[in-house]
């Protein structure tokens, strides 16, 4: 039996998983959802069913499951709204905008045993799953994110990225969850320990150099900006005790922007699918990066910016 998929919010990164599914064996898209009749319109012909308010297409009974993309601050309502519905849910990141709300849904996936799972694509990057598998965190010093985009070139015509409400701050909020998880998930549990923000006239972050401890102390980084001026850098800077380096470049081989994303959402597609066939993610992947995004911006504050 397919698992049953339906898609709310049908912008920028909905493409990467309609292409995933397009070579999906296990998930089949049944519904998509949007308030836009602009980005419901290629499947007005189609056997998917369309909705502008996600509540129908919860009500849908035959869907297993929903993919939400819609705006961060718009998360946390379409997901408790999912779980209520009984659906598998797969959210973009960050899970939540508060770290209270981001717990009280992996409760309420506990509790309804559902899986919630965040789509942190970078867990299926092939350059890191190898670097990973090739044990090259071994013996380093200092390991740094690095994460370097133009938002414009990301977002296009969207314009909430730029609005904090929406996106729940700046680069931080948004590329933080990321490259927060990526880290976590190569080394461990992290703590911040400083954080220096530059923002634009708006106030948004635009740039980020943030420091943070691993397991037994390590040194960890991470640079993120949203002006970046060259296309696009990706990658992890590892550093030993004898002064050589490792770099794994996420976007090796992948030529133009943001195209790693394909074979990263095929991961995203069958973790979701594995999860919800028994190994249940409860919403735990999340968590922490939402607990890490909280504390940066929490840290800046404390420092009197
Ligand atoms: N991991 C990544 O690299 C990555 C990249 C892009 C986006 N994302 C995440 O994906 C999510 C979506 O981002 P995007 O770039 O696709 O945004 P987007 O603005 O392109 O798409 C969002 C869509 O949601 C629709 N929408 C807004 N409110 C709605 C509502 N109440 N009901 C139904 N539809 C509604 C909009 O019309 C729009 O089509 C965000 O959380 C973002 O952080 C992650």
């Amino acid at each position: 039996m397919t698992i049953k998929l339906g898609i709310i919010g049908m912008g920028v990164i909905s493409h990467y998983y309609l292409k995933a599914l397009q070579q999906s064996t296990v998930c089949e898209l049944r519904a998509v959802c949007d308030t836009s009749q602009e980005r419901l319109a290629p499947f007005a012909a189609s056997p998917v069913a369309c909705h502008d308010d996600y509540a129908t297409l919860l009500d849908d009974p035959q869907l297993d499951a929903v993919i939400i993309n819609l705006p961060n601050h718009l998360h946390f309502d379409a997901c408790k709204a999912a779980l209520r519905a009984g659906k598998h849910v797969c959210c973009e990141k960050p899970l939540t905008l508060d770290l209270q709300q981001a717990l009280q849904l992996r409760d309420m996936a506990r509790r309804y045993q559902l899986t919630l799972l965040t789509a942190f694509h970078r867990r299926y990057n092939h350059h890191l799953l190898r670097a990973l598998e090739q044990g090259r965190f071994e013996g380093a010093r200092q390991v740094t994110a690095r994460y370097h985009e133009r938002i414009e070139e990301h977002a296009g015509r969207d314009t909430w990225y730029l609005d904090s409400a929406s996106c729940g701050g700046g680069c931080v909020a948004d590329n933080g969850p990321n490259v927060y998880d990526t880290l976590s998930f190569a080394l461990g549990t992290l703590q911040v320990q400083r954080a220096e923000i530059r923002r634009n006239a708006m106030g948004v972050d635009m740039g980020a150099q943030i420091s943070l401890a691993g397991p037994g102390g390590l040194a960890v980084s991470a640079e993120l900006s949203w002006d970046y001026p060259f296309g696009e850098q990706k990658d992890l800077l590892i550093e030993y005790a004898d002064g050589s380096q490792f770099i794994i470049d996420m976007l090796e081989g992948s030529e133009g922007f943001k195209t790693s994303l394909y074979h990263e959402y095929e991961g995203v597609l069958a973790h979701l699918a594995s999860s919800i066939r028994g190994n249940a993610e409860d919403g735990t992947i999340g968590i922490d990066a939402v607990r890490l995004v909280r504390d940066t911006y929490a840290l800046e504050a404390s420092d009197g910016r």
